[in-house]
């Protein structure tokens, strides 16, 4: 039956955690995978959901099957965090969300709802570069890929004139994927002008908006990240689609907690929806899982333990933006060629501009793990690995 079956290449991302963690040279460093680690290199587990957690023991319960869309307190937390305690959309009732597994399961989710609804001719642009998952979970739910230019390597910066003219191509109907903040891998973003500017052409082109918040919190602050989500639902666009996780904002990376939300044009397209993700989900995985539903959904329910999470994320966020400035200071200190950009990147990520012959002198020469793209994850950096990781890249980068 399988000896046809072929060797399929590691996951540039998650593989390569594998070859970290099989690498038997002591003071190795992994900066390869988006996981926050706090000072002493642990990811931490938040006091808030921790409190939580506790009284979730205290009070065991028995475990049924979760609907199939999810715990209903989960996802009426999680849609006044994307959309905004005030939401008129949220008022009208056109948003649709279902917990996912992960923002992984919304992504995959929606591409086959959205394959359905688009059949053969199913079209998603992406931002090049990306996340290299969102190519494979499109690809492999049918999609037709193209690419729109996203990233400007000479400045460090965004190519806004490239892209509206990528995206002002398309034809109608097409999936565009926007990162709300913290772009991954470049963390590079777009400020609140260019998302008013792209809302109006894919509005006037007839896109469809497909925004990934996997980093909400990491830039700027919980509701200030979602700001392209609240401009989406201000333009009168009369669809779009969201998927946001909870993994690193809470830190309960394998917990697979996330959602998907879809927005329909009013209230009988949203319960429409909603039946088609719920068809979606039972023939993928049934229903998802108890646990860290509970946990997010505690926490957002009390506005005590709300307020002590966002000062927890807070805290996260300062800690990697002092990295950064560490980071860059100290690469000065070595000698490199001038980093001040990484400065200028929000969320966990750096798009260090290092060549892929770079990544591999990281690897080979100082146990130091970093993706082949040079993408570096700056959260895993500490007052204590800053100035091997410094030292290294210099070194390779000189
Ligand atoms: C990453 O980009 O490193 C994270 O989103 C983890 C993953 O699943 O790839």
């Amino acid at each position: 039956f399988f000896a046809s079956v072929e060797m399929a290449p590691g996951d540039p991302i998650l593989g390569l955690t594998e070859t970290y963690l099989a690498d038997p040279r002591p003071g190795k460093i992994n900066l390869g995978v988006g996981i926050y680690v706090d000072e002493q290199g642990r990811i931490p587990l938040l006091p808030s959901v921790h409190e939580v957690e506790q009284a979730l023991t205290a009070a065991a319960k028995p475990r049924g099957y979760l609907p199939i869309d999810g715990m209903p307190a989960y996802n009426q937390a999680t849609q006044r965090l994307v959309f905004g305690v005030d939401s008129p959309l949220l008022a009208a009732g056109r948003v649709a969300t279902a917990q996912t597994v992960g923002g992984s399961g919304a992504l995959r989710v929606a591409a086959d709802l959205l394959k359905q609804v688009a059949g053969v001719g199913a079209k998603i642009a992406i931002s090049n570069p990306s996340w290299g998952n969102h190519r494979a979970v499109f690809r492999t739910a049918g999609f037709a890929l193209v690419d729109y230019r996203y990233y400007d390597a000479a400045s460090h910066g965004l190519d806004f004139a490239g892209m509206l003219e990528d995206l002002g191509r398309l034809e109608a109907g097409t999936v565009v994927l926007l990162h709300a903040c913290c772009h991954n891998p470049t963390g590079v973003d777009l400020d609140t002008t260019q998302w008013t500017r792209l809302i109006a052409l894919l509005k006037e082109r007839r896109l469809l908006p497909f925004v990934d918040m996997a980093y909400q919190g990491f830039a700027q602050g919980a509701d200030a990240d979602a700001a392209g989500v609240r401009l989406l639902a201000e333009s009168g666009i009369e669809a779009f689609v969201v998927a946001n996780s909870y993994s690193k904002s809470f830190s309960l990376y394998g917990e697979r907690v996330g959602a998907l939300s879809m927005v329909g044009a009013d209230r009988d397209e949203a319960a429409r929806l909603l039946s088609k993700i719920k068809q979606t989900i039972r023939a993928n995985y049934s229903s998802p899982s108890t646990h860290g539903a509970a946990l997010v959904a505690g926490v957002l329910g009390s506005t005590e333990l709300h307020a002590r999470w966002e000062q927890e994320l807070g805290s996260m966020r300062e800690r990697i933006h002092a990295m950064r400035a560490g980071f860059v200071e100290r690469l000065a200190a070595y000698g490199a060629p001038d980093f001040g950009f990484i400065n200028r990147q929000a969320g966990m990520f750096s798009y260090s501009g290092l060549s892929k012959a770079q990544v591999h002198r990281l690897r080979d020469e100082h146990a130091i793990y970093a993706l082949d793209s040079g993408r570096i994850c700056v959260a895993a950096l500490n007052r204590a690995n800053l100035d091997t990781v410094a030292a290294a890249v210099a070194a390779v980068s000189r």
